[in-house]
């Protein structure tokens, strides 16, 4: 990264017109990770910062936008769970806060965009193939965020150098492009595929101001590029997390053990997220609704969240599940939030005049 980038350097696109941000950098919204603090920092910095939610109860998501408030006035966004029992009042959350952008996990509903829309918030899912991109955009939404295989957490097996373009192919609505980002080339070849800017995840935890545990940071520094997995073991669904002892046992252990354990993690997360037994089940319902899992997926779904707290907040390494994009390989810094973004758009402005002096013209 340009070590002293100028922060007066920008890269103007789609995405910056439609949010109203300076630069077309979006940080993720990561689960125990996208907290207030980092949100600030990127909004602060000309960013995209978006809050994270499936991980906070009602209350929490309240008190985090309020903090974020405190901590900026630039425009940020929420990531929800479509599929939760409140989301309907997390939107209201929202539209009451008049937060900027919304951001979707799982495909939103018809009727969320609708309502979002109608109270001029935007609204950006996240999509992992193209024909979840075509039915947002119909659907109505501003834009799309497309990650490819590589990115960390819950992804595809389609590498992002050919979803990107296919999905910026199958829609007419600016896509931001997401999974193995983390420099200046990255967004500058970002914006050759056609997209409106890049989001990171892996590159944003690992920075000052994520409040993941430092000796966490530093078990992500260490990998190289082949550090990480993809598993179902963890919630039934392909998930992108570091390659560690205890997803080393998740992998070689039984369905069944797997099954108990799940259920004991689902009970704890329910109780720290105040959830009745019965709000549990319908919780599952739903999910299994949304998503056409079966209910082993289901109970396994339920797991992730504790799995998850237990390594990016606690710290426990042994017992927890560390998400991770394969990017993680090829970061090797902690830089602020400002040094991040100003480098990665200084960079990409570089690489973008480097290459159209490639372009020869006729004498
Ligand atoms: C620790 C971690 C937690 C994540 N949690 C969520 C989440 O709660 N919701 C979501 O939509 N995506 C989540 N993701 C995926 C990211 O939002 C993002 O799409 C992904 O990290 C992009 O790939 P990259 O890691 O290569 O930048 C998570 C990713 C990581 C690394």
């Amino acid at each position: 990264m340009t070590a002293g980038a100028d922060p007066a350097v920008t890269v103007d696109t789609p995405l910056t017109r439609l949010v109203g941000v300076r630069h077309p950098v979006v940080q993720t919204g990561m689960g125990w990770v996208a907290g207030s603090r980092l949100v600030g920092a990127t909004a602060q910095a000309g960013g995209l910062g978006i809050l994270a939610s499936a991980t906070m109860t009602f209350d929490e998501l309240a008190a985090a936008i309020t903090e974020t408030k405190r901590r900026t006035d630039r425009p940020f966004g929420v990531n929800l769970r479509a599929d939760a029992e409140d989301a309907d009042r997390r939107v209201d959350l929202l539209i009451d806060h008049g937060v900027r952008v919304a951001s979707f996990a799982l495909a939103p509903r018809r009727e969320q965009i609708a309502k979002l829309k109608d109270h001029g918030i935007l609204v950006i899912p996240s999509v992992g193939a193209v024909r979840h991109a075509e039915k947002v955009a119909s659907w109505g939404a501003d834009a799309v965020v497309v990650q490819g295989g590589e990115g960390g957490g819950h992804t595809g097996s389609v590498a992002t150098t050919v979803l990107l373009p296919s999905v910026v192919d199958a829609v007419d609505i600016p896509v931001v492009a997401a999974g193995g980002f983390f420099d200046g080339r990255g967004l500058a070849a970002a914006l050759s595929y056609g997209a409106a800017g890049i989001a990171m995840g892996t590159r944003f935890l690992l920075t000052a101001e994520s409040t993941v545990p430092e000796e966490v940071k530093r078990r992500y520094l260490e990998r190289d590029v082949s550090g990480t997995v993809v598993t179902d073991r963890v919630d039934g669904m392909p998930h992108r997390v570091l390659r560690t002892e205890l997803v080393e046992r998740l992998e070689s252990s039984g369905r069944f053990a797997g099954a108990v354990r799940a259920l004991r993690n689902a009970v704890r997360f329910r109780a720290l997220t105040g959830l009745s037994p019965i709000a549990m089940v319908r919780e599952g319902l739903a999910m299994k609704r949304g998503n056409d899992l079966t209910w082993g997926q289901v109970l396994m779904a339920a797991n992730t969240p504790m799995l998850l707290r237990s390594g990016l907040v606690d710290g426990r390494t042994d017992t927890g599940v560390l998400a991770s994009g394969q990017v993680v390989g090829a970061v090797d810094d902690l830089p602020t939030v400002a040094e991040l973004v100003d480098g990665v758009v200084a960079d990409a402005a570089a690489v973008l005049r480097a290459n159209a002096d490639l372009v020869l013209r006729p004498a």
